[in-house]
């Protein structure tokens, strides 16, 4: 008779053990968190995608973004001329962002649960796709309306080097690598500290290919 393990080792066995590794106050690291549930999370983006496909925007001043982004829920994150905004409509399509798919929704409210955030309801996720060379440099998550709830972002693909600092852009940021199925969770004091991506490294994920996937869920409005 075969028997699977319960408990850590069963976990262990299953792909579901996570470790949370605490950063600083009010922000953690869920190492694996959502590692079963990667191939889930990439078909529910294919559907966000085809209605809402990547794009490189543009900054207020005039750089073109490396990282190439979409969004999904009632408002998306933009950025162009004028400057950074949420909206309810897509610049590219002209039409509704798509909405959040439910995997996404439950996983983060799940994540921001685990690190002390109870009843989070985001309604946007920023999708981030990063090519070889592709970064994000320090900033701060500020366009939000309500503070008092947590920033979820779900690593998915190619690992990276996630930068995550202080309230200060001078502050010198951990670096932590960040592989396929890690969430990252900052709010209360950490909720504005800054935070960035280095370059992406070359290389091969099995489900995405030579890119790195980053879901980011906020509360927008
Ligand atoms: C972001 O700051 O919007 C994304 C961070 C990441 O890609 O890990
Ligand atoms: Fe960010």
């Amino acid at each position: 008779m075969t028997a699977t393990p319960g408990g850590a080792l069963g976990d262990l066995l299953n792909g579901t053990a996570y470790g949370k590794e605490p950063l600083t106050e009010g922000a953690a690291l869920l190492r694996g968190f959502a590692r079963a549930e990667v191939p889930r999370l990439l078909a529910a983006l294919r559907d966000v995608t085809d209605a809402a496909p990547f794009r490189h925007m543009v900054t207020r001043g005039g750089y073109t973004m490396s990282v190439a982004m979409t969004s999904c829920g009632t408002v998306g994150w933009v950025t162009d001329r004028t400057g950074y905004r949420y909206d309810r409509v897509d610049p590219a399509t002209g039409l509704s962002w798509p909405p959040m798919p439910e995997p996404f929704r439950a996983l983060a409210a799940r994540a921001a649960a685990e690190c002390g955030f109870p009843g989070f309801e985001p309604d946007a996720c920023l999708v981030n796709e990063y090519r070889p060379g592709a970064r994000l440099s320090l900033h701060q998550d500020a366009d939000e309306l309500d503070f008092t709830q947590p920033i979820v972002s779900v690593s998915l693909g190619l690992p990276a080097v996630f930068l995550f600092g202080g309230a200060h852009r001078g502050d010198r940021p951990a670096r932590l690598r960040l592989e396929s199925g890690d969430v990252a969770v900052w709010g209360g004091p950490s909720r504005l500290a800054f935070h960035g991506v280095e370059p992406l490294s070359e290389g091969i994920d099995p489900l995405t290919g030579s890119c790195r996937i980053n879901l980011t869920f906020r509360r927008a409005r």
